[in-house]
Parts: structure tokens; C-alpha cells; sequence
């Protein structure tokens, strides 16, 4: 969707700040751009909107060289997501909102109707904000009202140079999580520029992080993680990477352990002798479809009466989540409930119980997805792969 020829960018003072770039992003997806500040991530951006022109190679937005269209028709095909929002002081949200839908001649009343849905979607009610002026709002919301004013005449493009930069660290996470949720909806191909690493591993399919003027390592955020490719990126990333990583792994049915299970309707009695006789010191309880219920300790069940099942002792499960949900929400869990093991389950919605993650499977888990990032394919032939694909 997104491709970059040998694009160099030297200005006048003679500074270079891109040098022979070369890449490319899928339709879909999330790219972010990382690096320190000056490495070239702005200029990257603005000349993919022709804000800035290249002085060497060429750029393709869905096939097309930009050199060759307008700029302006080519900026309304691709929404602006800057830090300093730039709202209209003297214009309402809702007419904010509705900029670009206006500069393209859209009806009016279609324009304003655009607009709230876009606001909604972005988590802010129109009937309450529509109305209001910028200086209204918090620094959040402004945001929130960029990206809207960005998607509103559904640009299959949206650049977004560090957007939640300003904003206090509880309010960017919140941003940036609304935002994941925002774009599995839109499915925008994104270029996204930080220079927090945190943020870009929280948003990215894949991160570019920048050297200077050039891409040293294009991956996925658990790969930069896992392999960093140079010593500049290993540096830059941090000596933290195991514990950033966690959160970049999923939990895979491979990962769990499979405990003693018992059921709601089993004799207690018998429950209770079978996990003695193996050693068990507790079971998980499952109901008559097999989906989690809680767990039940071996011992621990005094006072029992003679004929009863499972179901009047079990436990409450405090500590369960989905397959696929990150390693370090896995973590987390377990140290908020002070718990040895959490179960996991096939989705939330179902709850089919699938095994039991423990600290020693976690620390393997995580282990592993290192290794196999560590021995996949040569750092170097991936680079010369690139370059060919780009210049065929
Ligand atoms: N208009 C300009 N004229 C001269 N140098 C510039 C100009 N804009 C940016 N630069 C320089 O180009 C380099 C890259 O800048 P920029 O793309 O803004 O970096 P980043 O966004 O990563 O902080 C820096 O050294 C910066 O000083
Ligand atoms: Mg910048």
C-alpha cells in the first residue's frame, strides 16, 4: 500500500536526513517508525503526503507514484494525525470533524452526519461534544478528535506523527488501546511515528526502528524484542526486552499443563481420594460442558457430608484468561492473586477450559519464542530480500 524506493532526503543545509530508504507496508497494516529524535521518522512521513519532497528515489501510495499526483487530491486520500492536533479554535468539534468531508464538496447535513459517527467511534458522544469548542476539551479529547478529523472522509491512508505525545502516560495508554481497538475496526494502512519504544511494541504489526536516516531493524515487535539485529537496536530497545517481551507473547495451548480435572457432579469423596492417591494437592472443577467452574483443594474440604458432590465445594476461580492473551497479562494475574497457577481458557465467551499456566511454563514459553526468533532465517538474507522485492 505504502512503498519506498531509494528515497533519500537531503535539504538544503545539506543535512541527510533519510538516506537510501527502502520499504514497504501492507494494505492493513500498522507500521510504527522508531528511533531517537532527529533520526529522519518526520521527514519519513511527510514525504508520503508530499509536505516534503524527496531528493532521491520514489514513493508509492496503492500502486501510484506520488510524484506524479497532485498534492492536495493526494492528501485527501490520506489523513494527518500530528501532535499539536491544529482544531479550528472558532469551529465546533463537529465542524472540525467534518473539514475534509467539506473541502470535498460532500452535502453538508452528509458531512455533519459523518462526522458523529466518527466522534462516537472515537469515545466521544457528539451530543455532547459536537457542540463545543476546542478549547473545551482536554488534551485527550483533542486527540481523540484528530484521529476522528483524520478518518472522516475514510482515507484508506492515515499518518500519524507522534499523536499522543502530549498527553500525561495514564491517558496516552488509554489513547493507544482505544486506538488498537479503533483500527481492528477500520483497518487503515498506518504509518505511525514515536519515539517511545513501549508505545511503538503496544501498537505495531510490525516496527521500523530508525539509526540515523535509515531502518537498522523492520520485524515484528516480538522479534525487535527477541533478536534485535544490531547492537544499536538491542541498545535501543533496552536491557528490559525479556520483560517488554512478555507482553508481545501470546499464551499458546502448547504452553499450559494439564492438572487433575474433576466435575460439579462427581462424589467429593471419590474426587478427593483420586487426587490423594495421585498426589494431587488440588483439581480444576469443570461443568457438565467441560467449561471452567473454579478449583477444589485435595484437603480443605472438612466437614464434608457423606453423600456430597464437588459442586458444594468448589472454589471461585480468581485467576483465569484466554489463550492468546499476552504472557505478561499471564504474570500480572498471577501476582495480583497471589497464585501459583491461572487457568486458560479457549475464549471468554465460551469458556472451555484448556490447562493451566505455571511460572516454570511461562518462563519456557517465553524462552522459546526467543530461540525461534533467534534461529529463523539469517539477519542478512532478510535485508537483501527486502531490497530485491522493493526493486522488482
Ligand atoms: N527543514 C529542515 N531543514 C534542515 N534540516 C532539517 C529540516 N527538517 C528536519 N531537519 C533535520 O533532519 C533530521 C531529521 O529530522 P526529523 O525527520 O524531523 O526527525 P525526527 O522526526 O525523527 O525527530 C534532523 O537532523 C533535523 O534537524
Ligand atoms: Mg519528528
Amino acid at each position: 500500500m505504502i512503498r519506498f524506493e531509494h528515497v533519500t532526503k537531503r535539504y538544503a543545509d545539506g543535512t541527510t536526513a533519510v538516506d537510501d530508504l527502502s520499504f514497504e507496508v501492507a494494505e492493513g497494516e500498522l507500521v510504527t517508525l522508531v528511533g531517537p529524535s532527529g533520526c529522519g521518522k518526520t521527514t519519513t512521513m511527510k514525504m508520503v503526503n508530499r509536505l516534503i519532497e524527496p531528493t532521491e528515489g520514489r514513493i508509492f501510495v496503492d500502486g501510484d507514484d506520488i510524484s506524479a499526483i497532485d498534492p492536495v487530491r493526494l492528501r485527501r486520500r490520506i489523513g494527518y494525525v500530528i501532535q499539536q492536533v491544529g482544531l479550528f479554535p472558532h469551529r465546533t468539534i463537529l465542524e472540525n470533524t467534518a473539514t475534509v468531508p467539506h473541502l470535498l464538496g460532500w452535502k453538508r447535513g452528509k458531512g455533519r452526519e459523518r462526522a458523529a459517527e466518527l466522534l462516537d467511534l472515537v469515545g466521544l458522544d457528539p451530543s455532547v461534544y459536537g457542540d463545543r469548542y476546542p478549547e473545551q476539551l482536554s488534551g485527550g479529547q483533542r486527540q481523540r478528535v484528530g484521529v476522528a478529523r483524520a478518518l472522516a472522509a475514510d482515507p484508506p491512508v492515515l499518518l500519524m506523527d507522534e499523536p499522543f505525545g502530549a498527553v500525561d502516560p495514564v491517558v496516552r495508554e488509554r489513547l493507544q488501546n482505544e486506538f488498537l481497538k479503533l483500527q481492528e475496526q477500520v483497518r487503515k494502512t498506518v504509518l505511525f511515528v514515536t519515539h517511545d519504544i513501549e508505545e511503538a511494541v503496544r501498537l505495531g504489526d510490525r516496527i521500523a526502528v530508525y539509526g540515523q536516516g535509515s531502518i537498522e531493524q523492520f520485524d515484528s515487535p516480538a522479534t525487535v524484542l527477541g533478536a534485535p539485529a544490531t547492537p544499536y537496536v538491542a541498545d535501543f530497545v533496552g536491557a528490559d526486552r525479556g520483560l517488554k517481551r512478555l507482553s508481545v507473547t501470546p499464551i499458546e495451548e502448547g504452553d499450559l499443563d494439564q492438572p487433575p480435572v474433576v466435575h460439579l457432579d462427581d462424589s467429593l469423596a471419590r474426587a478427593t481420594e483420586r487426587l490423594r492417591s495421585e498426589g494431587a494437592r488440588w483439581a480444576v472443577v469443570l461443568d457438565g460442558q467441560d467449561n471452567l467452574h473454579g478449583w477444589i483443594p485435595a484437603d480443605g474440604t472438612g466437614g464434608a457430608g457423606a453423600g456430597d458432590t464437588v459442586r458444594a465445594h468448589a472454589r471461585r476461580m480468581e485467576a483465569w484468561l484466554p489463550v492468546g492473551a499476552p504472557l505478561k497479562q499471564a504474570f500480572a494475574t498471577m501476582l495480583q492473586h497471589d497464585a501459583g497457577w491461572i487457568a486458560v481458557i479457549d475464549e471468554e465467551s465460551t469458556g472451555r477450559f484448556l490447562g493451566v499456566l505455571t511460572p516454570a511454563r511461562l518462563h519456557e514459553a517465553l524462552r522459546r519464542s526467543i530461540d525461534a526468533d533467534a534461529h529463523a532465517v539469517p539477519r542478512a538474507e532478510v535485508a537483501v530480500e527486502t531490497v530485491e522485492s522493493v526493486a522488482r
